[in-house]
């Protein structure tokens, strides 16, 4: 077992050099190279982080790296987990995994083959809100859960890539780039799987062929409800998100990066929340989870089960009724 995972960072864009400060900072890492096809960008933090550059990601995949954090456009996620798969490297996939459930599926079949990790970016679990809130239903203190509102507004312009807008790189719109997120905080909070969705979707945003707004119903196998609404439109404020789960005991509330109130019967609590350390914490469980020769906390079936709710969205909403998610390969 090494006592040093050497990692390199493909994509070093607005996620990737998220990593790559999480990553540096861990002493069991070193950051080895920082691949990216745009030079300008990708040169700076190679020399920044004491790597070697990569313009692609063949030339990334070396023997002096161990595991890579993927952070592409949707279109590139999939081939260059597969290249780091048939590297046998472990793989920090950014959500959504890839642009379509096809390319998930055979992500997932060659990390299996190749007996590496596979850990998907959903940072949102490393939020010490969410993880009081999703320690709390566990241990039952709002009783069962009933219903789960998942609500995100952002800015119309943030600082955002323009790529998010094109379909043909993104795969989808404002629920790829940023409700993959609430549909995984959902299914987690919740510790249930998906079985349906209703849906609509809307494209106000000049320019762009995908939705900037999400309304969806969704249903689970354990027999609760999920809403989820989520707008990228004229706020002045870059993002906020809130997340409300009631149960047969009790509620709970999550304003992101704010707060959680837990209103029980039987327990009563409330946490605010003073630093957001997620980047770190995620880039911890990763390497911990290598280190350790273990499965990580948050896996490439978690990524799955986001991007076919995702995906039963977009059809529901093409579709005009209620669909069934697409069951896993097998
Ligand atoms: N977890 C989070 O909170 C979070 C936040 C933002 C983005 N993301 C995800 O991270 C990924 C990247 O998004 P972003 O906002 O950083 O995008 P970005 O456009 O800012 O960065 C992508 C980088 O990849 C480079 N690139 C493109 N194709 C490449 C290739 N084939 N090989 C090497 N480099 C290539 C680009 O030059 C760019 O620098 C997406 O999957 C996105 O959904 C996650």
């Amino acid at each position: 077992m090494p006592s040093t995972v050497r990692v390199a960072i493909i994509g070093a864009g607005l996620a990737g050099r998220q990593h790559a400060e999480a990553y540096a900072t861990l002493p069991s890492t070193r950051i080895t190279v920082v691949c990216d096809v745009d030079r300008a960008r990708g040169e700076p933090l190679a020399t920044q982080m004491g790597a070697r550059y990569a313009a692609g990601v063949d030339e990334a995949l070396g023997a002096d790296v161990d595991a890579v954090v993927i952070a592409l456009p949707h279109r590139d996620l999939e081939e260059a987990a597969l290249a780091a798969a048939q590297a046998r490297k472990h793989i920090l996939l950014e959500k959504p995994m890839a642009a379509a459930l096809a390319g998930a599926d055979a992500i997932l079949r060659a990390c299996r083959q190749a007996g590496v990790n596979l850990m998907v970016g959903f940072v949102h679990r490393f939020r010490v809100e969410l993880r009081a809130a999703r320690a709390l239903i566990a241990a039952g203190a709002i009783g069962r859960p009933v219903m789960i509102v998942d609500r995100s507004r952002s800015a119309m312009r943030g600082d955002h890539p323009g790529w998010i807008w094109r379909r043909d790189v993104a795969g989808g719109g404002n629920l790829l780039y940023t409700g993959i997120h609430g549909l995984d905080r959902m299914r987690w909070l919740l510790g249930a799987e998906f079985e349906t969705a209703y849906a609509r979707t809307h494209q106000t945003f000049p320019g762009a062929d995908v939705e900037n707004m999400v309304a969806a119903c969704l249903t689970f196998a354990s027999g609760a409800t999920g809403i989820m609404a989520l707008t990228r439109v004229h706020f002045p404020e870059q993002h906020a998100w809130d997340t409300e789960v009631y149960g047969t005991d009790g509620s709970i509330r999550i304003r992101t990066g704010v707060e959680m109130v837990c209103a029980g019967t039987r327990i009563a609590s409330r946490q605010r929340v003073e630093q957001d350390d997620r980047f770190l914490a995620e880039a911890g469980e990763f390497v911990q989870a290598i280190l350790e020769d273990r499965p990580p906390a948050v896996t490439g079936e978690d990524g799955r089960a986001a991007l076919a709710a995702a995906m039963a969205i977009y059809r529901s909403a093409a579709e005009g009724k209620p669909v069934r998610l697409e069951p896993a390969a097998p």
